[in-house]
């Protein structure tokens, strides 16, 4: 059983979907663990009442330092982003070599970086006439939605969408996609290139995922 603490900020969705997973047990795991900007926000909540450890950071008084020790204190194996606001510090990304995932609503390397988020990634997506948007998953280095890809899935744009529109469409593919590859993580399935990148095998039928 692998330990996952999942990073969020908001509505929690994709880690609600994450833990439904767990509890079915198609991801061999448990999160003990939920790292938050904001305590009050609804996927605390949801942790909460679940009785998972929820830890507010950054706070003033909480070094990285002190962010690291917590997760070794906690035997976390895997840190999942699930719309974290804030950068992991650099000190976590080191310790968690190949072991950090995060989310992205849209087609990495396009919209990605800082300043891309919720909303605005999506209007820039419609502003820039794309035909294809979809979620990206990817490993997380030491710059915002950089690190290397693992799955993907596309969605259309439609002509008459709106950012809420967009939103919805991908974030319903979030949920298929991201409970799969957290699933193929901890099962060992991922595997690295000689060339540095992150491969699973077996391969995610992302066209029929569940
Ligand atoms: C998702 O769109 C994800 O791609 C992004 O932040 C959003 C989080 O949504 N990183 P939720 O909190 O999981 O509902």
């Amino acid at each position: 059983m692998k330990r996952l603490a999942v990073f969020l900020s908001g509505g929690g969705s994709n880690f609600r979907k994450i833990h439904e997973a767990v509890l079915a047990g198609d991801i061999p795991g448990e999160v003990p663990l939920v790292v938050t900007t904001n305590t009050d926000c609804p996927g605390a909540k949801y942790a909460r009442s679940h009785w998972i450890e929820v830890v507010r950071f950054p706070v003033p008084e909480r070094s990285p330092e002190d962010l690291l020790v917590l997760l070794k204190s906690r035997n976390i194996d895997f840190v999942i982003l699930a719309g974290y606001l804030k950068m992991v510090p650099s000190e976590v990304v080191a310790a968690y070599h190949r072991a950090i995932l995060n989310i992205h609503p849209a087609l990495l390397p396009k919209f990605g970086g800082q300043g891309y988020y919720g909303r605005k990634v999506h209007a820039a997506v419609i502003e820039a006439g794309e035909t294809q948007s979809g979620p990206t998953v990817h490993f997380v280095d030491e710059q915002y939605d950089h690190g290397p890809t693992v799955a993907q899935v596309s969605v259309p744009v439609l002509p008459d969408d709106t950012p809420e529109t967009l939103a919805d469409r991908v974030l319903e593919q979030e949920h298929r996609l991201y409970p799969q590859v957290v699933a193929a993580l901890c099962h060992g399935h991922i595997h690295w290139t000689n060339d540095g990148r992150p491969a699973i095998d077996p391969p995610l039928d992302v066209e029929n995922l569940l």
